[in-house]
């Protein structure tokens, strides 16, 4: 259990020193990650946890399936390696969406050679934010702390899940950084030009299309329409939780106290030289 400053606590497992969530056998799954075979077609979603995995799934989905419409259930089709049997995962048929979390030193090897990687990006502040709804609003977390107590477990890395943030984007970006097959993209700029992530991602991914079926994308991936288009899993949220929640850039000025923001910022400050990519905290 990790517990914050006030004293509530939520479940977690620690694998190869990261705190993971609870998934049932996450930690089996993880360590037989040499027996997983990466396709050269697999195509990769990865991100620290909230920086858009849902959006560009969507995106993703509707460019490599010409179809016109977002499916209905939460990233129909795809699978997380960390709550999956390696089993599972080969059984998808090609070309595979596979989406996680994992700091680059959990990432089966194979993929980073071979796989197609799309790393998205979000300002660490709105991601904290997003992420103390996740938990606190989720069934299974068992989590009924405050922002203050979720914020310190999040900006210690010794008890952040999924591992600190900086060192999350450091070390992905270290490899990726000069990888072909990888593409970056930042949550803030889908927020300020839709369109033309979308462009860049199909073209990376090798599916380009006409503009009407950009135009299209950008319709049907835009925050109201996935927020009434997308059924929930009902049993994983309590009442009001939601996986598209406020979409915005900047709830992070709601919530972070002065203190928060000096604590972060200092922080920041320290490591942003590692990150080798700018990281915008507003439109
Ligand atoms: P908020 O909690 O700040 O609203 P992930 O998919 O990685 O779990 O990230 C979830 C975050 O992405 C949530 O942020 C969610 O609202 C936001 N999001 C999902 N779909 C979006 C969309 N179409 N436009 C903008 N933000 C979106």
């Amino acid at each position: 259990k990790l517990t914050d400053s006030e004293g509530n606590s939520f479940s977690a497992v620690v694998v190869k020193g990261i705190h993971l969530p609870p998934f049932p056998l996450v930690e089996s799954n993880i360590n037989n990650y040499d027996k997983f075979h990466a396709r050269e077609d697999d195509v990769w979603i990865v991100n620290w946890p909230k920086s858009g995995t849902h959006w560009v799934y969507e995106v993703v989905k509707l460019l490599m399936t010409d179809r016109e419409e977002l499916t209905d259930t939460v990233k129909e089709g795809t699978m997380f390696p960390e709550a999956c049997a390696v089993e599972s995962l080969e059984k998808l048929p090609s070309p595979r969406v596979l989406d996680t979390h994992v700091p680059l030193k959990l990432f089966p090897e194979e993929a980073l050679k071979k796989s197609k990687i799309i790393y998205t990006l979000r300002n660490p502040k709105d991601a904290f934010v997003s992420g103390y709804y996740h938990v606190k609003n989720n069934v299974g977390s068992g989590y009924d702390g405050t922002w203050n107590g979720c914020f310190d477990l999040t900006i210690d890395e010794n008890t952040c899940v999924y591992g600190s943030w900086f060192d999350h984007v450091a070390d992905w970006m270290e490899v990726l950084e000069n990888n072909p097959n990888a593409l970056v993209v930042k949550y803030e700029d889908m927020q300020r030009n839709l369109k033309k992530e979308v462009r860049r991602i199909a073209e990376f991914l090798g599916y380009p299309k006409s503009e009407e079926i950009y135009e299209n994308v950008t319709k049907k991936c835009s925050f109201g329409h996935m927020k009434k288009a997308k059924k929930e899993v009902k049993s994983f949220w309590k009442p009001g939780g939601s996986m598209y929640r406020k979409g915005i850039v900047g709830d992070w000025k709601n919530h972070f106290t002065v203190a928060q923001n000096e604590k972060f910022n200092a922080i920041f400050n320290e490591k942003r030289n590692k990150l080798r990519v700018s990281v915008d905290f507003e439109l």
